[in-house]
């Protein structure tokens, strides 16, 4: 497996104590569109800065497409797009004019073409349109592409994204997902934070779990999910038999709501959960009459809330 991004006991405390990110052991594998997920002051933004040589950790190392940072950010990040908190834009320049002035910095960029980078970019973040509109008169979910189409200006290797959806309204946020979707098709390995799950299931392949500087886990998202056992649903009208029989078969943290029985899936000794085919014709067999019957399937949610065994909370 070749990695893009690898850290090692990356660490950081900032000046006056807080520990931000401690012992930070990554591993970014190229090709996959990967997730940093946190709740907020977990770390994320943090990281991220180091990663992109903008601050320098307090111990450990971090390497991005192969070169230490941040010795090495002016080979690295010419080939890196990257979207970070509070983007620098020119208030009295319009979007267009605001992008111009991006390209023209990148030594790299050649001038002829220049106009079609920024008519592509614009393009592909939905600001055709408000391309000429002062970026002072931005919204946030305007400013937020803008940056993106900044990081979008040429192709790249990696694309490191700071909560990219971050002010979009939910129109926004499912083109930002397609765009990300797009660009990993196109071989581009997209590294993203963001503190919201679902937005995580619904766009990468790998995610990394981020609690209070530390790492909690990391690995494929269908990993992640698969490691929180899914519940046992029954609908029934007899939910107090039901409820009984299921307890007899060892499903444990049984509750009754109406007409609907849940509980969680026993474990064998061997730890392999049962076969919910096998729990149904016991209930059945027991005379239990069965409208339905499920196993809930486990989100990256159920994994952060079993991980963290607190759900989202941000910490002191
Ligand atoms: N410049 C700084 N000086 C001191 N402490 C900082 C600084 N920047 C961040 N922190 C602290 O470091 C911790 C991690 O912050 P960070 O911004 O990395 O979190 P995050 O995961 O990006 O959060 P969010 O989801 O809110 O963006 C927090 O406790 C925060 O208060
Ligand atoms: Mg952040």
């Amino acid at each position: 497996m070749t990695v893009v991004i690898e850290t090692r006991g990356l660490t950081k405390r900032y000046r006056g104590g807080q520990l931000a990110v401690d012992r930070l052991d990554l591993a970014v594998p190229a090709g996959s569109v990967f997730g940093f997920l946190g709740p907020n002051g977990s770390g994320k933004t943090t990281t991220i800065r180091m990663l992109m040589g903008l601050i320098e950790p307090t111990a450990g190392t971090a390497s991005v497409l192969g070169r230490g940072m941040p010795r090495a950010a002016g080979a690295v990040l010419p080939q890196v797009g990257a979207l970070i908190e509070g983007p620098a834009l020119y208030g009295y320049l319009n979007g267009r004019d605001n992008l111009l002035r991006y390209d023209s910095a990148d030594p790299t960029a050649d001038p002829r073409t220049r106009r079609a980078r920024v008519a592509g970019a614009l393009e592909r973040v939905g600001l055709t349109a408000a391309g000429g509109k002062k970026t002072k008169a931005y919204s946030l979910g305007m400013k937020q592409r803008l940056a993106l189409a900044a990081a979008l200006l040429q192709p790249r290797k990696l694309l490191v994204l700071d909560e990219p959806t971050n002010g979009l309204d939910p129109q926004g946020m499912r083109e930002i997902r397609a765009l990300v979707r797009e660009l990993a098709h196109e071989g581009t390995t997209v590294f993203l934070s963001s503190h919201l799950l679902d937005e995580i299931e619904q766009v990468c392949t790998h995610a990394a779990v981020m609690a209070r500087g530390r790492l909690l886990t990391q690995g494929t998202v269908a990993e992640l999910a698969a490691g929180t056992r899914g519940r046992l649903a029954v609908t029934t009208p007899d939910p107090a038999d039901a409820a009984r029989v299921l307890k007899e078969l060892g499903v444990t943290d049984v509750t009754v709501a109406g007409d609907r029985v849940s509980g969680e899936l026993p474990v064998s000794d061997e730890g392999e959960p049962a076969e919910p085919a096998d729990l149904n014709s016991a209930l059945v067999r027991a005379g239990v009459r069965v409208r339905a019957f499920g196993v809930e399937r486990a989100s990256l949610e159920d994994a952060f809330v079993a991980l963290t065994g607190e759900g989202f909370d941000v910490a002191g």
